[in-house]
């Protein structure tokens, strides 16, 4: 047994929570959308084709905003292609992920979709193969009133008022060679500060995102982030981020510690906000949009295969990464560490929502059920709001492969608007117990102590149709005020503190 000690007071927070950290994201790949959110025909459909089933486990989960309609997609996307009577709609290829794109689902589906969700959307504009008038325009047909060409379109195409969406994204990883028309950093700071300063003057109330590099891993990594901020600082509100992890050599320790480099990505990309804002000597503070994270490696061999049996098919099984337990003790473990980055990280997007890299899986006529990572996200989602708490942790340490010094319990916590708290542990420690003790100094007393543990014994236990509940969180019982909290070895723990 190990022991483990966590200090909160309620006077050391280290943010407000920003709601859209719980977001998340769905693109036009694979069968996120066909198949996944929209499935005309289906027994649960409802009456514009929308599956209810997934629409209730979407709304389980709690997710304040959604990304749309890309990723990789986006860069070669028409948006006209996508309003206006279906029949019209043009079929297109899709060259980021070789497919054929009907548009069947376009715009004002997804903002209809989105409000049945309780969710936001976050829209994404082409900066690839388009540019700052197609931009533009878009905001003008989404946000304008009235009496201007695009707004009325709009509003001949069904949607009176505007469908007021607040955040977008300046393209996708415009860094990423594998991205249509990518960028030099130089490039792609000129053209979005241009399209940032047209889409404000149609609408001087939206937020916009610049695109970081694709991820830490990128050589362009750093002096991306340095030399397009330099461009386009003053007309942006956010830089993004995305980072996937994987455990492809089965090193579960060295897995489980990725954190570490998250936590590392984020601060260095403060710093460089911090020094671009410096050097401008800005007021303005450009803040982060971490807009695509998760585990991603399961079915990087699968989609290969997939490919060379079926060039340009619709709606293809692409990105379907089955999770396991582990990869559910990381995404908490990632949570964590968005929370305790509250301060900076005022946007976060799970990638992505439905069948690809998902916490959600449908079968074409069938059921819908939770995988393993659903679980932290739902809890953290549910109880992670108000303010973030700045944890003062005594843990034991190791070393795994690629990280030193990983403390073996990481946490974060939270506290609401009635002073509920909420803590979210996790144990990293795949052999040994954790005994926690909170020192919650200046709280008084709580009137109910609650506790609920994800863990299985076997890492790589996986949800399916038949077996929806193999892993699953189950209540324990709390320990007694004042007394430790037993954390599983292996283990995604949250304790709930009620006054
Ligand atoms: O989320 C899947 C893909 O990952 C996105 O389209 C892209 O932005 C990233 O490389």
């Amino acid at each position: 047994m190990k022991n483990a000690k966590l200090v909160l007071d309620k006077d050391y927070v280290i943010s407000e929570v920003d709601k859209r950290i719980y977001g998340s994201f769905i693109e036009h790949l694979g069968r996120a959308v066909y198949t996944g959110i929209y499935e005309p025909g289906h027994p649960l459909a409802d009456e514009e084709g929308f599956r209810s089933d997934v629409l209730g486990l979407v709304r389980q989960l709690n997710v304040p905003i959604v990304r749309y309609p890309g990723g990789n997609f986006v860069s070669g996307f028409n948006w006209e292609d996508s309003v206006g009577p279906k029949a019209n709609r043009p079929r297109r290829l899709d060259l980021a992920w070789k497919t054929t794109e009907t548009n069947e689902v376009g715009l004002h589906e997804f903002a209809s979709w989105a409000k049945k969700a309780g969710s936001e959307v976050m829209y994404a504009v082409n900066l690839g193969t388009r540019g700052p008038d197609e931009a533009r325009n878009v905001v003008e047909y989404a946000n304008h009133r009235g009496g201007t060409y695009w707004s009325d379109l709009r509003r001949k195409n069904g949607a009176e008022d505007p469908l007021n969406i607040h955040l977008w994204c300046l393209g996708n990883e415009m860094d990423g060679p594998w991205q249509m028309c990518s960028k030099t950093a130089m490039e792609y700071g000129r053209i979005a500060n241009e399209a940032a300063k047209l889409m404000k003057w149609v609408d001087d109330s939206i937020e916009v995102v610049a695109c970081g590099s694709s991820s830490t891993t990128m050589p362009t990594f750093g002096d991306w982030e340095l030399t397009m901020l330099n461009e386009c600082y003053k007309n942006v509100d956010y830089v993004s981020l995305h980072r996937y992890y994987g455990n492809p050599h089965n090193d579960t320790e060295d897995f489980l510690a990725s954190t570490m480099d998250l936590d590392d990505f984020i601060k260095t990309v403060v710093s460089i906000c911090d020094a671009v804002k410096g050097k401008k000597h800005s007021k303005h503070q450009v803040n982060l949009s971490l807009d695509e994270w998760n585990v991603w490696y399961h079915s990087h061999d699968q989609d290969e295969e997939l490919y060379k049996r079926e060039p340009w098919g619709q709606a293809l099984p692409l990105l379907e990464d089955i999770y396991n337990f582990e990869d559910a003790l990381l995404v908490g473990l990632m949570l964590i560490t968005i929370l305790r980055n509250a301060d900076r990280v005022k946007v976060a997007c799970l990638a992505q929502l439905v069948n690809v890299i998902a916490p959600i899986m449908t079968r074409k006529g069938g059921g819908a059920w939770a995988q393993t990572i659903f679980y932290p996200m739902m809890d953290a989602s549910r109880y992670g709001r108000g303010k973030s708490l700045l944890p003062v942790i005594e843990s034991p340490r190791s070393d795994t492969k690629h990280f030193t010094d990983v403390p073996m319990m990481d946490a974060a916590a939270t506290m609401d608007e009635a002073g509920n708290v909420t803590i979210f542990a996790v144990n990293r420690d795949l052999k040994e117990d954790c005994l926690l003790a909170c020192d919650l100094r200046s709280f008084g007393t709580f009137r109910e102590v609650t506790h609920t543990v994800l863990h299985h014994d076997d890492m790589k236990a996986i949800n399916t149709e038949a077996n929806p509940n193999e892993v699953r969180p189950v209540t324990v019982a709390a320990p007694a005020a004042g007394e430790p909290v037993l954390l599983p070895a292996a283990s995604w723990n949250v304790i709930r503190l009620i006054k």
